[in-house]
């Protein structure tokens, strides 16, 4: 999808992005969250963070900086940080696949729900691969294709709905490791049956 596309379509979701997804959104991210094992003073950055659903779920004796394209869904983030006093998180409106930051700051990376929505997903792999420490964790949570043929089928069929909703289907976990070659050590899922998965990779450099 092209950045301006994407922008039109997550600035009309902000208003209403929460009351849609939180419910589906927030205990992945908790469950993703919870074992990364984030130790005090780590520095993280959250790429794609959205309306920032994710950002009271971390603990507060870390740094998060949540990045995102869309100007609206970043207005709705900085509204909860203030409603909660979220003092250890820093937002700032930035292209995921051009980061400005310099190699090697963070120490580790998230990137909720996002993989499925950037133009170009092997580039911001490799931009958050280049600004996480080297054995630095990389979770990214998102859709991944099923592997029962039905659901396979209707995934397919269904692919031109989900890209005008906003979001791009057909990602697997090799399309991680063996295009974006993220090193993954685990992966989990809420349920059996759930597609949403959870990758926990290091940052192999
Ligand atoms: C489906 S939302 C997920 C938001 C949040 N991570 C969550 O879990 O609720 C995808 C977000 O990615 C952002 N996004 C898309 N392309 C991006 C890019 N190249 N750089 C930064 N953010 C981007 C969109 O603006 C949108 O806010």
């Amino acid at each position: 999808m092209e950045k301006e596309r994407i922008i039109k379509i997550y600035s009309r979701y902000s208003y209403i992005y929460d009351l849609i997804f939180s419910h589906m959104i927030t205990p992945r991210i908790k469950s993703g969250l919870k074992k990364m094992g984030i130790k005090e003073g780590d520095l993280i950055i959250e790429a794609g963070v959205g309306t920032g659903l994710s950002l009271p779920l971390y603990p507060n004796f870390c740094r998060v900086v949540g990045i995102d394209i869309t100007r609206k869904m970043l207005d709705k983030a900085k509204i909860k940080k203030n409603r909660f006093n979220l003092h250890y998180v820093d937002l700032i409106e930035m292209d995921a696949e051009h980061l400005t930051f310099c190699d090697d700051i963070f120490d580790h990376a998230v990137l909720p729900f996002v993989l499925s929505v950037v133009s170009n997903p092997e580039k911001m792999v490799s931009e958050i691969k280049r600004v996480t420490k080297k054995n630095g964790k990389i979770i990214v949570i998102n859709h991944f294709s099923s592997n029962n043929p039905f659901l396979l089928k209707m995934e397919r069929f269904f692919s031109p709905v989900f890209i005008r909703l906003g979001w791009e289907t057909g990602f697997t976990t090799e399309f991680l490791s063996n295009h974006c070659h993220l090193c993954i050590k685990e992966v989990s899922r809420d349920h059996r049956f759930d597609s949403w998965l959870i990758v926990y990779a290091t940052n192999k450099k």
